[in-house]
């Protein structure tokens, strides 16, 4: 069994795909042993209490340093014993400690064809390009932002009539077959 910890900031709609698979025994030996978010309110907070995943939040902004938050959220994770971090939609930059502490097992999915389009507002940039297409990656997390080696990447066109909203909702669709994908993947490579 592959333990996995998931850190959410809000919806947490790519956290139920997940949650999801896992109860149709598609997540390749995956666990979800636990979900944290930095967010009080985090609607996903809730998605893991009706499936009766133990839930936990940690406020960034009971820190005054990215460190020191960074630093407590690593303790909080670990006393879960992960396999698997999976970053769904956690929406903080992680410090340089964070990121090599979790070295090759923390995994980010992004809204976007990388390397294009790291950060913020990737639909309307890419309708702004005038792309023909946009999609969704998972990958390693590395310390850029964003980037890191990429592990599988889905696509949808641009349609002529796609506002920033629509194309979301086009690339939210995908996301969610994408990573449960993603991560079984990565169960299945690395049995526990
Ligand atoms: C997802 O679209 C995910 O790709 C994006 O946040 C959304 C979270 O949705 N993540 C990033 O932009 C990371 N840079 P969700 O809370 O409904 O899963």
């Amino acid at each position: 069994m592959t333990r996995i910890v998931v850190l959410i900031s809000g919806h947490g709609s790519n956290l139920q795909a997940l949650i999801d698979a896992q109860q149709r025994d598609e997540l390749g030996g995956g666990h979800i042993v636990a979900v944290l978010s930095n967010r009080a309110e985090a609607f996903g907070i809730k998605r893991a209490q009706q499936a009766n995943i133990p839930a936990e939040h940690l406020s960034h902004r009971d820190f005054a340093e990215r460190e020191a938050f960074d630093a407590a959220l690593m303790r909080r994770i670990d006393n879960y014993q992960p396999d698997l971090i999976v970053l769904a939609g956690f929406m903080r930059i992680l410090t340089p400690a964070f990121v090599q502490h979790y070295a090759g097992k923390m995994v980010n999915i992004h809204p976007s064809l990388l390397p294009k389009y790291p950060g913020m507002h990737t639909h309307a940039r890419a309708i702004e390009a005038g792309d023909q297409e946009h999609g969704a990656s998972v990958h390693f997390v590395t310390e850029g932002v964003d980037e890191g080696p990429v592990i599988l990447q889905g696509r949808v066109p641009i349609l002529a009539d796609d506002t920033p909203d629509t194309l979301q909702q086009r690339v939210h669709v995908l996301e969610h077959q994408l990573y449960p994908r993603a991560v079984r993947m990565i169960c299945e490579q690395n049995p526990t």
